[in-house]
């Protein structure tokens, strides 16, 4: 837990944001003409009716670039100035190097460290945490946190399971320094013991890429989905009431909640056990599907050009996924 109250030199705000997604749209019904699988399926166990699908030759750099400019441009940073780009992914362009440092070098942020968080869909949170830290440690001014995701690739498009659930897409919002400490309070959490229940089995050193990986689709993405949705309740209730303890606010002072979009189910079930009104939750999962480390900078996005998002509000985020990782972060909306 990082609280501001806990002696940090000075606050940190989210002071400019930008999203990205491709302009490919695929249905529910655009799928099942190739699977076993229906809308009335899919909407029902999940709440998703489309999601985004990047181009063949596109990467999760060339979207978090996208994103990173445009959260630039509403910062008036040049790229020049950036003291450090984090990406969060679970889709990098390769295992080896960063996309951070791939980003990096395309929007220019020549005097910047750059690297990836790796924490499952809650990247995000986990990036946004990192730079804070930095940032109220007063080590640096200037910190882009990109959430970027191509998951189409991802995935097996034969496991109905799965494919059905996923999109792609990039946010980025940039971290700076502020004199009220507006991000104010943060929960992270980790279960290892959970790494099964979702994971891409091979590609890494544990069973290195061979014929037989890629014939049998072991570099997509495989989950228990019924254990991730379990955990995913149970972590978001919990953590959300930590960090609402910790700023010592009731959720009845929560103006809006963005929970990382993986399930509409989830999210209304963890939304009822924290006693959160319906006025009071955001969801966008039924036009972009789980879009992972972005799902949140795109929901942030959409809540503030809908007006569902304003200056002052007290905005409650929490993100779950592979690991299994939770994470909520607590903050005055600023923008
Ligand atoms: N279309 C039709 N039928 C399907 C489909 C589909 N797309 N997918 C599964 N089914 C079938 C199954 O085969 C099963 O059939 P059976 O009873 O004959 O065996 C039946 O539907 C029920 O399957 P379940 O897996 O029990 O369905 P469930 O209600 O649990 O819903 C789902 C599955 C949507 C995946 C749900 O478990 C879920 O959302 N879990 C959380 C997933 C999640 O949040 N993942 C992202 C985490 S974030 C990250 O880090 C990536």
């Amino acid at each position: 837990m990082i609280g501001l109250r806990r002696g940090l030199v000075r606050g940190a705000r989210i002071s400019a944001l930008g999203v990205h997604v491709p302009e490919r749209v695929l249905t529910n019904d655009e799928i099942s003409q190739f699977l076993d699988t229906s809308d009335e399926w899919i909407l029902t166990r999940t709440g998703i009716r489309e999601r985004r699908i990047a181009r063949v030759d596109e990467a999760a750099s060339d979207l978090g670039e996208i994103a990173a400019r445009r959260a630039l441009e509403e910062g008036g940073l040049d790229a020049a100035g950036l003291d450090l780009v984090i990406v969060a992914t679970i889709s990098p362009d390769h295992i080896m190097p960063a996309t951070a440092s791939i980003v990096a070098d395309k929007i220019g942020a020549t005097k910047a460290g750059a690297f990836d968080v790796q924490a499952g869909c809650t990247g995000f949170v986990y990036a946004l945490a990192i730079a804070t830290a930095f940032v109220s440690a007063n080590i640096y001014s200037n910190v882009l946190v990109v959430g970027a995701e191509v998951l189409s690739k991802m995935v097996d498009w034969e496991d109905r399971s799965t494919c059905i659930l996923f999109g792609d897409g990039a946010g980025a919002v940039l971290v700076q320094p502020t004199d009220n400490g507006s991000i104010f309070s943060f929960d992270l959490g980790n279960d290892g013991s959970g790494a099964p229940s979702l994971l891409v089995p091979a590609g890494g050193s544990r069973m290195p890429a061979t014929f037989d990986t890629v014939r049998d689709h072991e570099h997509a993405m495989h989950m228990t989905g019924s254990e991730v949705f379990k955990f995913a309740t149970r972590t978001v209730v919990d953590s959300c009431q930590k960090v609402l303890a910790d700023a010592e606010i009731g959720v009845d002072d929560v103006d809006l909640f963005v929970p990382h979009q993986a399930n509409i189910r989830i999210i209304e079930t963890a939304s009822r056990r924290l006693g959160m009104s319906e006025g009071q939750v955001f969801a966008n999962l039924d036009r972009f599907g789980n879009t992972s480390c972005a799902s949140i900078p795109i929901c942030l996005h959409e809540a503030r050009e809908s007006g569902r998002l304003k200056k002052g509000d007290t905005l409650l985020m929490a993100g779950f996924g592979a690991g299994l990782t939770w994470g909520s972060c607590l903050t005055k909306w600023e923008l």
